[in-house]
């Protein structure tokens, strides 16, 4: 990619925080992401598809942001089942979890858990690349227990068509903690065949500056935190015009949106609290001085007193 090029950014899936609604949200307010992956979906169910499952799927749910669905399967039967139920949703592109770090997830050899095992993706890949309409992009760590484990799976990956091999560069071990060790994604890179996209730990712009330069051959770029963190990171990023203007008060009516939203969608009020406390883990870090209101909106309880305590806080801070 060439440095004059607006780099294409991928709002990354964080389950319970990047959804439907989140997407859309985010979307209204804010400039600069290029398209989504979703949270994952599993075939637990089996091979019988609930209609639930789909829902923060529908296109109806998605129109202002493109969204390419994830699956978390080791099984080849029921993702395909799964894969053609999104193609007829109109996915074309589907993503592959490679990374889920959980140890309950990677000890059943799903997620992160299949990445000692070369042979496994591989009879995987045979299986479900001749079967599913969709063209299949996977998102990766570079192991799950050792850094070099994916050194053993790029001739793997070579062998099939991807759309693109997203690395986060860390093990499933290391969940998030230590940082992405960019001499193995170094290495990845030069390997790949396919397009490669870089995530993790983007969290300004300079962040970006100095892996852009580092890496001009990642042809797109991913991040999570930093954007659930500082929703204008995009925008800072790509130089937009929108980072100018009152960020707080269009902070504000953001959280006031997602909130409104999420009040018609979850089952209750302490299910309502409960998501926007989530969203305040990420949230605090876009205040000078925000643990001190993560532990205030912590401790509330209930809407009201949810509500009170952002209300005043975001009425009175000043724009970082
Ligand atoms: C709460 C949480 C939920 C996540 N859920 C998913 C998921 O559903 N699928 C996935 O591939 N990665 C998931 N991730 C990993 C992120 O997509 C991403 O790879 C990671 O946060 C590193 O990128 P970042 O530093 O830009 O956040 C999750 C991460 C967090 C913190």
């Amino acid at each position: 990619m060439n440095e004059s090029t607006s780099p294409h950014i991928y709002l990354a899936p964080l389950r319970g925080l990047t959804g439907a609604v989140y997407r859309a949200t985010y979307a209204e307010f804010f400039q600069g992401i290029d398209g989504a992956v979703a949270p994952f979906l599993t075939t637990i169910q089996g091979t019988r598809i609930k209609p639930g499952q789909l829902k923060e799927l529908l296109p109806e749910n998605n129109r202002l942001m493109p969204v390419i669905p994830q699956i978390l399967s080791k099984s080849a039967d029921k993702f395909i089942v799964l894969a053609k139920a999104l193609f007829d949703l109109g996915y074309e592109t589907i993503n592959w979890n490679l990374g889920c770090p959980f140890a309950r997830v990677a000890q059943k050899m799903r997620g992160s858990g299949l990445l000692p095992h070369p042979d496994v993706v591989q009879s995987f890949l045979d299986v479900v690349l001749t079967a599913i309409p969709n063209r299949l992009s996977i998102k990766t760590r570079l192991g799950r227990r050792q850094k070099d484990e994916i050194l053993a799976l790029m001739p793997v990956f070579n062998a099939y068509p991807l759309q693109e091999l997203i690395i986060h560069p860390r093990t499933g071990e290391q969940m998030y903690t230590g940082k992405p060790d960019l001499e193995i994604f170094a290495q990845c890179l030069d390997l790949s065949r396919c397009p490669v996209v870089y995530n993790g730990d983007i969290n300004t712009r300079q962040d970006f500056e100095s892996l852009r330069r580092r890496f001009p051959a990642v042809s797109a770029w991913m991040i999570g935190r930093g954007v659930l963190a500082n929703p204008f990171l995009p925008a800072e990023i790509k130089g937009l015009l929108d980072v100018t203007g009152n960020r707080m008060e269009r902070f504000h009516l953001f959280h006031d949106t997602l909130y409104d939203r999420y009040a018609q969608v979850r089952h209750g009020p302490a299910h309502l609290v409960d998501s926007m406390k989530g969203y305040w883990t990420y949230f605090a870090a876009f205040f000078p001085g925000g643990e001190r209101i993560l532990k205030q909106i912590r401790k509330s309880q209930g809407t009201e007193q949810y509500k009170k305590v952002v209300d005043s806080f975001l009425a009175r801070a000043v724009s970082p």
